[in-house]
């Protein structure tokens, strides 16, 4: 499979008459991605959503499109919600710990209904990362591969709501506690990510296929803090603290221990600089500059 980086793909959709499927539809990633289909002009009725509780979906119902119970962990739902289906986005499960399982049982799914074309939102250097969240991702990564189904894999980097989505707590508190050192984070917001997983759905399969690294401009969590005090007017500084400390305050703050290891890992692979890139991918998808950190701030304090 050919590293498709370089090749810049600006142009929307190419197959509005194809039919697709989104999962987690209900969720963040999943809807955005819905909504981006429906603004690129592919007609509501070619476009399903996949959820869980079809019931809770009402809001997806309403944008006229189709909305089809698909539950990862009931198999006896995936055939039927991807009947006639060309084009799958697969949005991977929250769900760590049981994400391959799922993963695979959609794929199977796929199989059996002749999809054309899946892609898989997976995470940064999937293959060859430490980072503790990679291993469900490759796995799928290499299911996808064997499954014998054209695809392209989204390898997403962090969301910048990831460190929005706290900025409340950051003003409070003046500052941002961590462990991730001078690492960098080629974050990117999940609509910048919704939109390029879009453009390989829709595109042009020859050119879309393979493994697609995406992430916007690297910051170090002292250029989050420089940038959160410009935007904002109000003085937010980075503390690092040794792995061992960073761990007790997450503990002490009532963190279990599992999860405090869980997010100390993440920060020790912060640090390393697997979070980040300097692939142009997500740039070319989108035939624009993605969302900067500055602006995504600004959003997020409308
Ligand atoms: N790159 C990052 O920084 C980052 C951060 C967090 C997560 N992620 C990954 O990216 C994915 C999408 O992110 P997001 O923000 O859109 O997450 P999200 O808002 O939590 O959405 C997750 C979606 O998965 C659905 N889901 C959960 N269990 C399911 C099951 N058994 N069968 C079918 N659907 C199920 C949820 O359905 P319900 O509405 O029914 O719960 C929801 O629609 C996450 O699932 C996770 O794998 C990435």
């Amino acid at each position: 499979m050919t590293d498709p980086t370089s090749d810049p793909t600006t142009e929307p959709p190419v197959l509005p008459t194809a039919t697709y499927a989104v999962t987690g539809a209900s969720g963040h990633l999943g809807r955005l991605a819905v909504d981006n289909l429906l603004r690129r002009g592919v007609p509501a009725r070619n476009v399903f959503a996949l959820v869980r509780r079809p019931d809770k979906a009402g809001d997806l119902s309403d944008l006229g499109v189709g909305v089809r119970e698909a539950d990862y962990d009931r198999p006896e739902t995936l055939g039927p919600a991807l009947e006639g289906i060309e084009r799958l986005l697969l949005v991977s499960s929250p769900t760590v710990g049981n994400r391959l399982e799922q993963h695979t049982a959609v794929l199977r799914a796929a199989d059996a209904a002749d999809v054309g074309f899946v892609v898989y939102t997976s995470v940064l250097h999937a293959d060859e990362t430490e980072l503790v969240l990679a291993p469900e991702h490759a796995a799928t990564e290499d299911a996808l591969q064997g499954s014998g189904l054209p695809f392209a894999v989204a390898r997403n980097g962090w969301y910048t709501e990831n460190y929005t989505g706290r900025l409340d707590e950051y003003l409070a508190r003046g500052e941002i506690v961590g462990a991730a050192g001078d690492g960098r984070v080629s974050a990117a917001t999940r609509a910048d990510y919704a939109e390029a997983a879009v453009s390989l759905l829709t595109g042009d399969i020859t050119d879309q296929q393979g493994y697609w690294e995406l992430g916007g401009p690297a910051f170090s969590m002292a250029d989050l803090a420089a940038t959160i005090t410009e935007v904002t007017g109000t003085d937010v500084t980075y503390r690092d603290l040794p792995a061992g400390e960073f761990t007790d305050v997450l503990r002490g703050a009532g963190m279990d221990e599992d999860t405090a290891g869980f997010v100390a890992a993440l920060e020790a692979s912060t640090a390393k600089g697997e979070l980040e890139t300097d692939s142009p991918a997500l740039a070319n998808l989108l035939g624009r500059e993605p969302t900067s950190l500055a602006d995504a701030i600004r959003a997020a304090r409308l």
